[in-house]
């Protein structure tokens, strides 16, 4: 289960993502990146970014702590902007929050060095859940005072915005070709049964981490139970050997400069 605080300053938009998210204050004195419930992007991504990001953390990688944020949607007042305000009042009830990650810098494929080995975990984890979103235009990566840290998976699991074509989605090959650890990562073969076996573990955990409020209309489903045993579904379904949808990673090239 997620931690649950309750928003009570609106601090700042962080302008650089597409969906917007906003700095909170919640109610346990820290600072969260929210990503808002009412966003176009809708509570897939959201529901993406939980499963994601508890799986990942789960395999060892560096995910910040995720929580559910309850937002009242007075906060709205102090934002000026007409466009946040509107997304801020369609967000009422439960949202997601991310620690944040003071000092970060976004991560430059170019400028810091990842080691091979984690940025072999870090590939065959976006392989599992179908990625798109590490390219080096956008790796959605920080750079911290204590390294890598993984962040926005709000793109991943794609088989969930059409669950009648879900079945061929666990055999779906990855395509690493713009990834942004492509030239850092080292055999993934070598971390691939390891890796396997803690996700086929973790992934009930993961899972049960969705709220609730999430998952109770999806068309097609009886109940929330229903949608949860469908994603549990088809993960376990691509975790079952042969990984055929692992990528085939380059040799090493010339790496260009910062
Ligand atoms: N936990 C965090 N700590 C510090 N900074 C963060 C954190 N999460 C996000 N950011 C900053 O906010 C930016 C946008 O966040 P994020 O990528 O999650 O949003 P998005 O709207 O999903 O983005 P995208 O444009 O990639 O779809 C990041 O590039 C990063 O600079
Ligand atoms: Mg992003």
């Amino acid at each position: 289960m997620l931690s649950e605080v309750t928003a009570v300053r609106y601090v700042t938009p962080l302008r650089e993502g597409g969906s917007m998210p906003g700095l909170v204050e919640a109610d346990d004195h820290r600072l969260y990146v929210l990503k808002w419930s009412g966003a176009a992007q809708g509570r897939k991504a959201l529901i993406a970014e939980v499963l994601a990001g508890e799986l990942g953390r789960r395999l060892g990688l560096p995910v910040p702590e995720l929580v559910r944020i309850d937002l009242d949607p007075v906060l709205a007042r102090s934002e000026p902007e007409p466009q946040i305000q509107d997304q801020m009042r369609a967000s009422g009830g439960v949202n997601l929050g991310m620690a944040f990650v003071s000092g970060a810098l976004n991560f430059d494929p170019l400028c810091f060095e990842v080691d091979p080995d984690l940025a072999a975990r870090v590939l065959w984890f976006d392989a599992l859940i179908g990625n798109v979103d590490r390219s080096w235009r956008n790796p959605n990566l920080l750079m911290a005072t204590g390294g890598l840290r993984l962040i926005d998976h709000g793109a991943s699991l794609i088989f969930q915005h059409h669950w009648a074509g879900s079945a061929a989605w666990p055999g779906k090959p990855y395509d690493a070709s713009d990834h942004a650890l492509l030239r850092s990562a080292g055999d993934l073969k070598a971390v691939d049964e390891e890796l396997a076996a803690l996700a086929e573990k973790a992934l009930p955990a993961a899972v049960a981490s969705i709220p609730e409020e999430w998952l109770t209309d999806e068309p097609g489903f009886a109940d929330a139970q229903a949608v949860r045993d469908a994603y549990q579904e088809r993960l376990t379904a691509r975790l079952a050997g042969p990984r055929g949808w692992l990528p085939t990673l380059p040799g090493a090239e010339e790496a260009g400069s910062c």
